[in-house]
């Protein structure tokens, strides 16, 4: 039986309650985190739980667990939940008021809720064993907001459902100038000439935690340029490879974009190297 923990108390996730006065129920407003944990180890939680606490000064939501009482919580959870490979989902509302009034309410205590779910085993750099994905895309339309890992996801889930609605695995998104964000639940890099390249971080994109590890891992190795760089759908369209980052995918290869195959439509060469190096370090993390 899956284990949740909700503000203060670990109990069975069939069990867990909260008001519908929670202003993440009404509002959406509130703010979430997954983090991944293979057998019991879990990856980039210091970066996730700063993310997560910038985010609170962000949308000015007050409380005061300090990163290591984030990390007995989750610890005591992925533990009652077996430790086996695992996204740990974190998530904290301003909290239930007594009226629905958009202003920020004083004196309520934000809800605090953690479950985990299964994860499949740590993808591995084995191109026999890799998928190779399927995307559309789509222009933007989200807000101007999109750097704050918030639990206001309708726009995401919009553009989810319209790559899921055609069959395939992610939708990737574009600004009005046709130049590329991110996809609708992870960050896209492309490969052109042996370069990996990703959009730089600014408010229509997620700073994803693997994003910066892979950066930060590949820059740390030194064997392969990487960019940040704005970077057009043509461009996109024309990359040698294409991959999403996202905790639950760490970097997934795209083999097709709008019903037209990436390159030969194979998974790439530079997808191994990298996820050769990511794998190798991304436990310290
Ligand atoms: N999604 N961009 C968006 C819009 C995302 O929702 C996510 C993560 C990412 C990648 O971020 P990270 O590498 O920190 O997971 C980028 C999570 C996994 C989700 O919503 O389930």
């Amino acid at each position: 039986m899956s284990i949740a923990y909700l503000n203060g108390e670990y109990l069975p996730l069939t069990e867990a309650r909260i008001s519908p006065l929670d202003r993440g129920f009404l509002f959406g407003d509130g703010l979430y985190e997954v983090i991944p944990s293979y057998g019991g180890k879990l990856v980039g939680f210091s970066a996730h739980i700063q993310r997560f606490q910038s985010g609170m000064q962000t949308i000015q939501l007050k409380h005061d667990w300090t990163e290591q009482q984030w990390r007995e919580v989750v610890t005591s959870l992925i533990e009652q939940n077996g430790s086996g490979d695992l996204g740990v989902y974190i998530h904290i509302s301003r909290g239930a008021d007594t009226k629905r009034l958009h202003a920020f309410p004083d004196n309520v205590t934000p809800t605090v809720f953690l479950f985990t779910y299964e994860l499949p085993p740590a993808p591995s750099a084995d191109l026999a064993k890799a998928k190779g994905l399927r995307v559309v895309s789509s222009e933007d339309m989200r807000w101007q907001h999109c750097n704050i890992k918030t639990t206001s996801l309708l726009g995401n889930v919009l553009h989810y459902q319209q790559g899921f609605a055609k069959g395939v695995n992610e939708t990737i998104l574009f600004n009005q100038q046709q130049q590329l964000t991110e996809a609708s639940s992870c960050n896209v890099f492309i490969v052109k000439n042996g370069v990996i390249k990703t959009p730089p971080l600014d408010n229509h994109l997620l700073p994803g935690i693997t994003r910066y590890m892979l950066l930060d891992i590949l820059r740390k190795d030194g064997s392969i340029e990487v960019q940040e760089c704005a970077i057009s759908m043509d461009q996109v369209r024309d990359a040698d490879e294409v991959w999403l980052t996202s905790s639950s995918k760490d970097i997934a290869p795209v083999i097709e974009l709008d019903g037209q195959p990436v390159a030969d439509g194979k998974i790439g060469p530079m997808w191994l190297r990298a996820m050769q190096i990511y794998t190798q370090h991304k436990f310290s993390y």
